[in-house]
């Protein structure tokens, strides 16, 4: 497939390093050299899903593509307020779309794990136009009294249209079961059967563990990918990757041996918003016109699971 078309949204309630030790034991001193986050965007008085149908919506125009085009919906989600119905299916109705929708809870990587489904779906003919939206609220899952996690995240929805083409060159899916690394849990309803003791807990994360699996796995997708497609590190034009932390993103540069130039970033200003970073990114860049046709972007993103995801792609 070929991407044709971006869109993003966020919050309008920017939430500062400074405005974070009012509340919490912590500074932008501390924060910003360990993560590169100076300030977010944080859901307020908004609803993820008009978010989602924001950044979907100017997706579309983006691409010169109406609603009814549409072949398939993908949205990549890890929480929102409903648990049904699919936010995917809200996003169908909020633009006036007709196509099947499916929701996916890849954690961070769900742009990419997106890319691979709707290109699956293409190869095998079934369809022609898709959308992709990643919206996420990790605000609303962190313990705001928790310093070591809460300053971390941001919230923001990103979105692409795609058409016919063979712009995407490869991708390359993982995951790697290690469930008390980055997790949250909430119970259910109650009934007359359960007597199993049950707690709603929060997003916990091993911050270490999750860094050293995060330059693991990006650097050794993007390799895998580039040595399948008899590609170097340097025919890269742009490497777009998952934004949860300035220093992540410096120990992938230095594996690669890659100028910090190639790798546009705004970790700064809007946190780690899950899935919604790396098509967030994508927009900004498409926007900026710092992507030019024919440019080679290698995206790559981590999260929970764990899980990880890497797409080259010409644009
Ligand atoms: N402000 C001030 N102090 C803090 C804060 C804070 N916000 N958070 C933790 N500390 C303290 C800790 O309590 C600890 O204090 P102690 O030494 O007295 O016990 C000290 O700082 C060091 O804590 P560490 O957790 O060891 O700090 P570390 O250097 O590992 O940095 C960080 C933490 C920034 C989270 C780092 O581990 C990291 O970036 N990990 C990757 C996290 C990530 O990217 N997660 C998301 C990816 S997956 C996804 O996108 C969902």
């Amino acid at each position: 497939m070929k991407i044709i078309g971006t869109g993003s949204a966020l919050p309008s309630k920017i939430v500062t390093n400074d405005m974070l030790s009012e509340f919490l034991d912590t500074s932008d001193a501390w924060i910003y050299p360990r993560t590169g986050i100076r300030h977010r965007h944080v859901i307020s008085d908004e609803k993820l899903e008009d978010l989602a149908i924001s950044a979907a919506k100017k997706a579309l125009d983006n691409a010169g593509m109406k609603a009814e085009e549409l072949d398939f919906i993908i949205c990549s989600n890890v929480v929102n307020e409903y648990v049904t119905p699919s936010l995917s299916c809200i996003i169908q109705g909020g633009i006036g779309a007709s196509c099947p929708c499916l929701d996916i809870n890849c954690a961070c990587a769900g742009f990419i794990y997106a890319l691979d489904i709707a290109e699956t779906h293409y190869q095998a003919g079934k369809v022609k136009n898709v959308l992709i939206v990643c919206a996420e609220e990790p605000t609303r899952m962190t313990s705001w009294k928790d310093r070591s996690v809460c300053v971390l995240f941001g919230d923001g929805a990103g979105a692409a249209v795609l058409s016919e083409g063979d712009n995407i060159k490869g991708i390359k899916l993982s995951a790697a079961s290690a469930t008390d690394k980055l997790y949250q849990i909430r119970t259910l309803e109650p009934t007359p059967y359960v007597t199993k003791e049950e707690q709603d807990i929060p997003l916990q994360m091993k911050g270490q563990d999750v860094f050293k699996f995060a330059v693991k796995a990006s650097s050794g997708d993007i390799k895998y990918l580039l040595d399948g497609l008899g590609m170097k590190a340097d025919d890269i034009d742009h490497y777009l990757l998952h934004q949860a932390n300035k220093r992540i993103i410096k120990s992938i540069e230095d594996f690669l041996g890659q100028p910090e130039e190639k790798f546009p970033t705004n970790v700064e200003t809007h946190g780690n918003s899950s899935s919604a970073s790396c098509p967030i990114l994508l927009d900004e860049c498409n926007r900026k016109g710092i992507l030019k046709k024919g440019d080679k972007i290698a995206m790559s993103a981590f999260g929970a699971g764990f899980i990880s995801g890497a797409a080259i792609m010409e644009w």
